[in-house]
């Protein structure tokens, strides 16, 4: 197993052509190395094209949303199974812009987590609390509801990981400080070792990371891997971060 996953979630950016660029770039760095594993969730458009692309076992392709039902009269949906015979490994389920823009509950997502699991696909579930919850020192109550509703009913966690993305710090510029992401990635590790026992789950650190803070941040115990949204649209930028991990190995 990989020691670090290093995840780019292009949210809603580039037409074909710009990701066929992007995703070229990635796969053509000469220095892979089997500890990380890099993955890119790009728009659900691109996907079955990427996955011709590239070689899988080099880069991971991954979904940023999925419906719970296989299939059926639910339109402008994606099921687990359309996504995997398109060659997508993993999911992104419960990102805090589809919590808020698109009204996702902790019960919704908990569906998804749960069916996607069953599918075969890796799930990264994001959990994060807003600037209103931190200030106010709700964050751990937060983030353990997001886990207890998210998780509910899981029990193999060998396809599971955990994205912790303070909503605050995404797209802002604004990091959480070294203290702050060790301290919320222990109680999110002390959480699924009390709920899974020894656990091997991967806990994800999201908000503005780039080529020039990710070495600390990945450097932080408890935090095994990225999820990266503006700066891996820059395979330049995305490549360093990959990079940083390497050297950290
Ligand atoms: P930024 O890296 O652009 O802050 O986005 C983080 C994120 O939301 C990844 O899912």
């Amino acid at each position: 197993m990989s020691k670090y996953l290093i995840a780019g979630n292009w949210k809603m950016n580039t037409n074909l052509d710009e990701a066929k660029k992007i995703t070229d770039e990635l796969h053509g760095y000469k220095d892979f190395d089997s500890e990380v594993e890099m993955l890119i969730c790009p728009p659900f458009t691109h996907i079955g094209f990427l996955s011709e692309l590239v070689d899988l076992s080099r880069v991971s392709l991954g979904a940023q949303n999925v419906h719970y039902e296989p299939k059926g009269a639910y339109t402008g949906e994606i099921s687990n199974e359309m996504l995997l015979s398109v060659g997508c490994e993993y999911v992104i389920i419960g990102h805090s812009e589809r919590r808020s823009y698109f009204n996702e509950t902790n019960e919704l997502i908990n569906k998804k987590v749960v069916n996607s699991l069953n599918a075969g696909l890796r799930v990264i579930l994001c959990i994060g609390e807003t600037l209103e919850d931190r200030e106010s020192g709700n964050t751990n109550k937060v983030l353990e509801e997001q886990l207890t509703k998210g998780l509910l009913g899981v029990e193999e966690t060998i396809n599971l990981k955990i994205a912790y993305e303070p909503v605050w710090a995404i797209g802002t510029g604004k990091t959480a400080t070294s203290e702050q992401i060790s301290e919320t990635h222990k109680f999110i590790s002390n959480f699924l070792n009390l709920r899974f026992g020894d656990n091997i789950i991967k806990i994800l650190y999201g908000g503005s990371m780039n080529a020039e803070n990710a070495k600390d941040i990945l450097s932080i115990s408890n935090v095994n891997g990225g999820l990266i949204g503006g700066a891996s649209l820059k395979p330049e930028s995305f490549l360093s971060i990959y990079n940083s991990a390497i050297e950290l190995c």
